[in-house]
């Protein structure tokens, strides 16, 4: 496992009349990913962005778009996405029908494949695809909005995840998402999470570059 945290700050935060502005701004300043919440007001309690904007950042970004799915039905739209131009594409444990099937067609376009959960959904549920995907997502924080508070239990779950990993013998890496900011990190780094999504402590400070950057440290600080 990785020592460095990797750093995907989410442009749900940023000012959507300048995104393109955002990615070069925090791609420049170092950013491992940039992460893209995609949100159908379905599956979760808001709406953002599809396709076509994926596309669009996909023009603009050379790091890669971890594009996480907040949908219903990802079985059937998860290829839109792939075309789009997303290097890593994460779905929902529970709005995958066939959540072996969507991380399949995944790895067959060439993408990553990543598989993420609900804070009530136990850890325990992905231990028949731990195997297969490269990432997985734990949300530490019901997922729909940016700017909500980190839910403590998360670091319980982040070791849970550890320790079936370990017992399985797989080495998915562990992104953490909701509510991180500098406090935070030292303790999800601590529990494993190696991927640090934030947007609000990130794109809503004064300057985006340096907020990101002490996370990232604060983070490595703790391995
Ligand atoms: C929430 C999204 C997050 C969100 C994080 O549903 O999945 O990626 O943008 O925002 P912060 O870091 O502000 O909690
Ligand atoms: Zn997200």
């Amino acid at each position: 496992m990785t020592d460095r945290i990797l750093m995907a700050p989410s442009i749900l935060s940023a000012d959507f009349t300048r995104l393109a502005e955002a990615v070069e701004l925090i791609e420049a300043g170092g950013a491992d990913y940039i992460h893209v919440d995609v949100m159908d007001g379905h599956f979760v309690p808001n709406m953002t962005i599809g396709p076509p904007v994926v596309k669009a950042l996909s023009r603009v970004a050379s790091m890669p778009l971890d594009v996480h799915l907040m949908i219903d039905n990802a079985d059937s739209t998860v290829q839109w996405y792939l075309d789009a131009g997303a290097d890593i594409v994460t779905v929902h444990v529970e709005a995958c029908d066939h959540l072996h099937r969507v991380i399949q067609s995944i790895v067959a376009a060439g993408a990553k494949a990543g598989v993420s959960l609900n804070p009530a959904t136990p850890v325990e549920s992905l231990q028949d695809v731990l195997a297969i995907v490269d990432l997985v997502l734990v949300m530490s924080v019901n997922p729909g909005f940016g700017g909500q508070s980190f839910i403590p239990h998360t670091i319980e779950r982040l070791r849970r995840l550890s320790a079936l990993c370990a017992e399985q013998g797989a080495s998915p890496i562990v992104e953490v998402d909701g509510g991180i900011d500098a406090t935070i990190a030292p303790l999800v780094a601590e529990a494993g999470a190696r991927v640090l999504v934030a947007g609000n402590a990130v794109f809503c400070q004064e300057d985006p570059v340096a907020a990101m950057n002490a996370i990232r440290a604060a983070g490595e600080a703790a391995l």
